[in-house]
């Protein structure tokens, strides 16, 4: 066989392979086979690839922002959690608090950010706050919120980390 021809013959395979995998991609989508119910938790495979595919981008496009100089200032902390417990804890939960219907409904679940052992990096959480994850059920809070607003949530979630029923309650009522 001439080099020529060997060419052809390798970019006829390759060009019918791509027209396949399309048509496969399309046969796929168009079956209903992928069952999309939020009932049940996402296969281990589809659930890692999106989690790394968040952090990745996280870390990626994430953590750009400079806080203000009086970033954990008790005002600021306290504004959060105000705004924490009127917005946030129907997902993400709230100390010794039953999670409301909306937050045990979503799938994937909302990471419990109060959680003792968690970072709350304020840059970052700033971050994922102001644009949201697409795809799951965090909202983009930039479309309505002011970045003041956000950095007092980013506060709040750094300061909240472990915190008690009681300090919550106290740190939510003050004014
Ligand atoms: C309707 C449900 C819902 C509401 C309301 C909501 N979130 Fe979320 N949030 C989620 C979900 C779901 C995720 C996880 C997304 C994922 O799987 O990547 C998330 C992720 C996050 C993360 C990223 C956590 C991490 O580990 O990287 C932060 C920070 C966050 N939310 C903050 C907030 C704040 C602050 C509010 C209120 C102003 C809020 N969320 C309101 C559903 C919600």
């Amino acid at each position: 066989m001439s080099t020529h021809s060997r060419i052809g013959t390798v970019v006829a395979t390759v060009v019918v392979l791509l027209v396949l995998s399309v048509a496969a991609g399309f046969a796929f989508i168009y079956s209903g086979i992928y069952n999309v119910s939020a009932a049940s938790k996402d296969n281990p495979i589809i659930a890692w690839a999106l989690h790394r595919t968040y952090e990745a981008s996280l870390h990626r496009y994430g953590g750009k922002d400079s806080p203000p100089a009086d970033l954990m200032s008790l005002d600021n902390i306290r504004a959060g959690a105000r705004m924490y417990d009127s917005t946030c804890a129907l997902c993400h939960g709230a100390p010794d608090r039953t999670l409301s219907p909306v937050g045990q409904g979503i799938q994937p679940s909302a990471p419990q950010l109060l959680a003792a052992t968690r970072r709350n990096n304020p840059p970052l959480m700033f971050w994922v706050i102001k644009h949201g994850v697409n795809m799951t059920a965090m909202p983009s809070f930039g479309k309505t919120q002011s970045d003041d607003t956000i950095w007092k949530l980013a506060a709040f979630l750094y300061k909240g980390r472990g915190i008690t029923k009681d300090q919550y309650d106290a740190l939510k009522s003050a004014n």
